[in-house]
């Protein structure tokens, strides 16, 4: 077969292969919807209501941007120093989050060491550890935009409900 035969070949296989996957995400992405709509809903550790995060969530985002934004970056997208937290809260929950948060973990990556220093005896990550996972989460969901966010008030009874 001539090379630019054999190369157009290839490429057609290849995205041959490509919607094969695509169409099997989309099927499976259907089978789940119905489950995931009802537990969703329940799961968010953040509120949103009329455009505005509550306060425990805008709290989060103030405890982030003071010890974790160095590393992970203002919007949690990952920095040279870190892994985009958006990214990996779609692949672990609360409780591997909490769990790293608090004893730290370090990764190997073709030899170079990164180190997510360990947060247990840091009261002001610790204590408000819930409200630093809603913040991140929301963003993992694409319901929080990066930078900022409009909030509640602290006495708005909203927050709680
Ligand atoms: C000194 C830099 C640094 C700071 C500050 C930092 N991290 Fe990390 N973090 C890392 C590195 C590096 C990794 C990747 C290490 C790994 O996955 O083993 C990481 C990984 C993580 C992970 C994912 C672990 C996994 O299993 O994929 C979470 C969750 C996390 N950090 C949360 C936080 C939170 C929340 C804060 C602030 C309270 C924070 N980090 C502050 C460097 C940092």
């Amino acid at each position: 077969m001539p090379l630019r035969a054999r190369r157009l070949a290839a490429i057609l296989s290849l995205s041959v292969l490509g919607f094969g996957l695509m169409g099997d995400l989309a099927v499976r992405a259907e089978d789940a919807k119905p489950a995931a709509a009802a537990s969703d809903d329940d799961d968010k550790p953040y509120k949103i209501i009329d455009g505005k995060i509550d306060f425990g969530t805008f709290n989060g985002y103030r405890r982030f941007g003071d010890n974790c934004a160095r590393c992970h970056g203002e919007t949690a997208d990952g920095s040279s120093f870190a892994p985009s937290l958006v990214d990996r809260l779609k692949t672990f929950g609360y409780d591997h989050f909490t769990e790293v948060v608090i004893n730290g973990k370090t990764e190997n990556v073709g030899g170079v060491q990164y180190v997510m220093p360990s947060f247990g005896n840091n009261p002001d990550v610790a204590e408000n550890i819930d409200d630093i996972y809603a913040w991140v989460k929301g963003r993992s969901d694409g319901a929080i935009k990066p930078g900022r966010p409009d909030h509640l008030d602290k006495a708005d009874p909203r927050n709680n409900k």
